[in-house]
């Protein structure tokens, strides 16, 4: 049976989820709900990340133990998810102590081969980015995403010999046995390669508390990215042994955005070789959700939270209009007036409107169809394809177009003036039939409106039901 294993990232515990966490964590439901669907064995993971110099400072402000405060936050995301209908497979927590064992264990075992050896570590250190920053990553002395000036820390420190993996991993993206998608993310990603090159990268943080303690060094906590990116396969149960792949590795697709895509492209892989273990077979990273042309941030009080979107269109509602907002690969502005303005045309006059007209007439005019779910193979492979080219919009588009083509016909033939009822039943059955291969394509999308579609046209009576989408 085909594997299908699929990540998120681990998200920081610093804030409650926002509806840029929610873009990746639909779309990586979706993905499995998909590969599923088409018989593969699928394993879905996310979770959160809560070590680190970040958090530890977050929990002080607010006068709570880390572990106390990440228990609140964790929870939050787990609850969001739950909310949304995401069938993730396992929520991993980086507290978790099985988690932190494995990782002492595989720290461990690098520093037995040489690949993790003491130094010191002098620069910058941006709190927000949890990252080591060279001059030339600044903007006027900034962080370019935190927009704050990093600390200058100087340190005694365990170093990963990140430099030793430069050619190795190369040469696996060069010939996409690391596939990094879209292309343009694979170029910069050489280019960075090229020019700038891998240098070895401090493992350990002597004065951050609030982290894993390297075990043969208690003064030392692990470096909160080597500690996040085992997630990955603590989360299939992993016990942090060397070469020994735990059931669905490597993944077939690991998403994020843009932000984490380096180090998901140098320090990670270059972890895995060191643990003798394959290398993820594809990162695909998406773009930002912006709003007004600017990044979500508190300060500027515009984030949007997967709670206020849910609340105002219901669940399968928000994960349409966030998967359907922009191309996958690309930034997309989104905003409330542009979310209201696709409800109302793709959803409440769209689909919701199609589906109430044509159970209407069946209604009225009691017609009895027998219908089944039969695929409309053309649409099914052009789907397919748009999905698992990462293309969300255009898989979504695919069956809009065949509802719009529906409605059209409907109202070129108007059946409602109609009096004989096999005329009437000629028009509309293969209405029917259309509306219910749609739905049961739109299932990893919507999983509870379809199955209520499915339930509704495959019913001994069709009948016009409730409301599927009122009108904002
Ligand atoms: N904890 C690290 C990841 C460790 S993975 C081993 C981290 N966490 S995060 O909470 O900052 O999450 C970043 C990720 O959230 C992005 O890569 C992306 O998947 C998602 N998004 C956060 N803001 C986003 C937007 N504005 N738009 C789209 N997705 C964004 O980095």
């Amino acid at each position: 049976m085909k594997k299908f294993y699929i990540t998120t990232p681990v998200y920081y515990v610093n804030d409650v989820p926002h509806i840029g966490h929610t873009y990746t964590t639909v779309a990586a439901d979706v993905l499995a709900r998909w590969h599923g669907s088409i018989g593969e064995e699928t394993f879905f993971l996310t979770g959160t990340d809560e070590h680190g110099a970040n958090i530890e400072t977050k929990a002080k402000t607010l006068k709570l133990e880390p572990k106390k405060y990440a228990d609140q936050i964790a929870a939050k995301f787990i609850k969001t998810w739950q909310e949304l209908n995401i069938a993730n497979n396992n929520f991993l927590r980086t507290t978790n102590q099985v988690h932190i064992k494995a990782v002492q264990k595989a720290l461990r075992y690098m520093h037995d081969q040489g690949d993790i050896y003491l130094s010191k570590y002098q620069g910058w250190y941006c709190r927000g980015c949890e990252q080591y920053k060279n001059e030339r990553d600044l903007v006027n002395g900034l962080c370019p995403d935190h927009l704050t000036r990093p600390e200058k820390i100087s340190e005694e420190c365990y170093n990963f010999k990140l430099s030793r993996y430069q050619a190795e991993l190369l040469k696996k993206i060069k010939k996409d046995e690391l596939e990094i998608l879209p292309l343009k993310r694979k170029n910069e990603m050489v280019s960075f390669y090229e020019k700038e090159g891998l240098t070895d990268v401090s493992f350990s943080r002597k004065n951050v508390n609030w982290g894993i303690p390297i075990p043969w060094d208690k003064s030392h906590t692990v470096y909160v990215w080597a500690d996040a990116f085992l997630n990955y396969l603590t989360g299939l149960g992993w016990d942090g042994s060397a070469g020994q792949s735990p059931k669905f590795w490597p993944p077939a697709v690991q998403l994020m955005s843009k932000d984490i895509l380096r180090v998901h492209a140098t320090i990670w892989p270059a972890m895995l070789l060191s643990l003798k273990l394959p290398l993820p077979k594809k990162i695909f990273i998406h773009g930002y959700f912006l709003i007004n042309g600017q990044k979500m941030s508190k300060t500027l009080g515009n984030v949007i939270a997967p709670d206020d979107l849910i609340k105002k269109y219901g669940v399968d509602a928000a994960r349409y209009l966030i998967m359907s907002a922009t191309a996958f690969g690309h930034d997309g502005d989104i905003g409330w007036e542009k979310f209201n303005d696709k409800y109302n045309a793709d959803l409440a006059n769209g689909l919701g409107n199609l589906v109430a007209r044509v159970s209407n007439l069946l209604e009225k005019n009691k017609l009895a169809l027998k219908l089944k779910i039969n695929s409309d193979k053309k649409l099914v492979k052009a789907y397919k394809d748009s999905l698992e080219n990462f293309k969300f919009d255009e898989a979504l588009k695919l069956l809009w177009q065949k509802m719009r083509s529906a409605d059209e016909f409907l109202s070129h033939k108007k059946p409602w003036k109609m009096l004989d009822s096999k005329k009437i039943k000629n028009i509309l059955q293969p209405l029917a039939q259309d509306i219910l291969n749609a739905a049961s394509l739109l299932k990893p999308f919507m999983p509870t409106v379809s199955e209520k579609i499915i339930k509704q046209f495959t019913a001994k009576e069709i009948k016009k039901g409730e409301v599927l989408f009122p009108r904002i």
